[in-house]
């Protein structure tokens, strides 16, 4: 394990802040690695406090999944009801404090379902407003996601399976929002590989130009341009629909998965180690810190669990930093750093 909090200089790039930023130093701190550092303790709390005070306007983004709204407490500790909605509320002006002027927050939430009715809970949407709204936070949402999850087990059971009632809960919702209108963000650092058709049309360098039905004037050149890849989706899809589809990175993470999936679940497995039951699909923390990000950039998961956050981000030549209540999570996210994948790509 190697211990790095000095900022990396990476030519070309464009950390937020010139000033050398220097992770805390406090007992809470379980380890140091690839430019970050992994924390215990309640987020709220050790963000609050004074050891944590040098991070504040300096994180660009924060990027997590927290606890979800459940209607069953969960292994790893989850609030319900008017008790999520105040918890979240109170998170908000503790986040945005830390942000820089133009950084983001990306929170990834699932559905909750009304207990013993087949009726979708109004919590996640709840959240999302009292998170947003919360006073002395001045967030706004800058665009809503959705990560489609095509191997999901049928759930909820009792209305899915058990009564064939409703259909499988097969997504989550991922908020990005900001301080301001114009956070930092560059749609061409997520560049998808043209599709074959594209690629055909721009080895044609013709198409049928004028009016579509849908009112979209195409006029004679404007496909033609080869911009390195088409835009990026607000869908993403962990796995492709169809087994023989062209998947394009980075809305499809069935590939980009794999790899780190495959390291980290052999190196538990080696251990005894459970993974954490609820950890974030690679592709999309990996996605948020290209879109938004540029390299010595720090970025925060408060609820690291299992630290994909973390490894993203020193993958990407980031600065982070991750705090989780459990310390059970510690062993499994240190894991994630031996991984081979990381000495290739980083420099510690
Ligand atoms: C959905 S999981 C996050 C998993 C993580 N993204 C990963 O990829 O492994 C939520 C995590 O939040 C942690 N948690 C819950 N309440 C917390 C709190 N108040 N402060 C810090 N962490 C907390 C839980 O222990 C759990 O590991």
């Amino acid at each position: 394990m190697v211990a790095a909090d000095a900022p990396r200089d990476v030519p070309g790039n464009r950390p937020s802040h010139a000033k050398p930023l220097e992770l805390p130093k406090t007992r809470s701190r379980a380890y140091s690695s690839h430019g970050g550092a992994y924390y215990v303790g309640d987020s709220a709390k050790l963000l609050t406090s004074r050891a944590f005070s040098g991070l504040k306007g300096r994180v660009q983004l924060l990027v997590t999944s927290p606890p979800y709204p459940l209607n069953e407490k969960k292994s790893y500790g989850n609030l319900t009801g008017g008790e999520y909605l105040r918890w979240m509320e109170s998170l908000a002006p503790v986040f945005s404090d830390l942000l820089t002027d133009d950084g983001s927050i990306v929170i990834e939430v699932g559905n909750s379902w009304e207990p013993n009715r087949p009726v979708q809970s109004l919590l996640a949407l709840e959240a999302l407003l009292a998170f947003t709204k919360a006073k002395g936070a001045n967030l706004r949402l800058v665009q809503q996601f959705v990560c489609y999850n095509p191997s999901r087990l049928p759930s909820p059971a009792s209305w899915v399976t058990v009564k064939p009632m409703r259909t499988v809960d097969s997504f989550t919702h991922v908020w990005w929002l900001a301080k301001t209108d114009t956070p930092k963000a560059d749609n061409r650092k997520v560049l998808r590989p043209y599709s074959k058709a594209m690629r055909d049309l721009l080895k044609r360098g013709a198409y049928n130009a004028g009016r579509r039905p849908s009112e979209h004037a195409v006029s004679e050149t404007g496909f033609l341009n080869d911009r390195g890849g088409s835009i990026a989706h607000s869908l993403f899809e962990l796995e492709p629909l169809e087994a023989h589809r062209e998947v394009r990175l980075p809305n499809a993470f069935s590939f980009s998965n794999t790899a780190s999936k495959d390291f980290f679940h052999a190196a538990c497995k080696e251990r005894g180690i459970v993974p954490h039951p609820a950890r974030m699909p690679l592709g999309l923390a990996s996605f948020f810190i290209e879109f938004l990000t540029d390299a010595g950039d720090l970025v925060l998961d408060p609820f690291g669990g299992s630290n994909t956050t973390g490894y993203a981000a020193a993958l990407a030549n980031r600065r982070w930093v991750a705090i989780d209540a459990q310390e059970d999570y510690v062993e499994q996210s240190k894991l994630r750093f031996f991984d081979p994948q990381l000495k290739k790509n980083s420099k510690p």
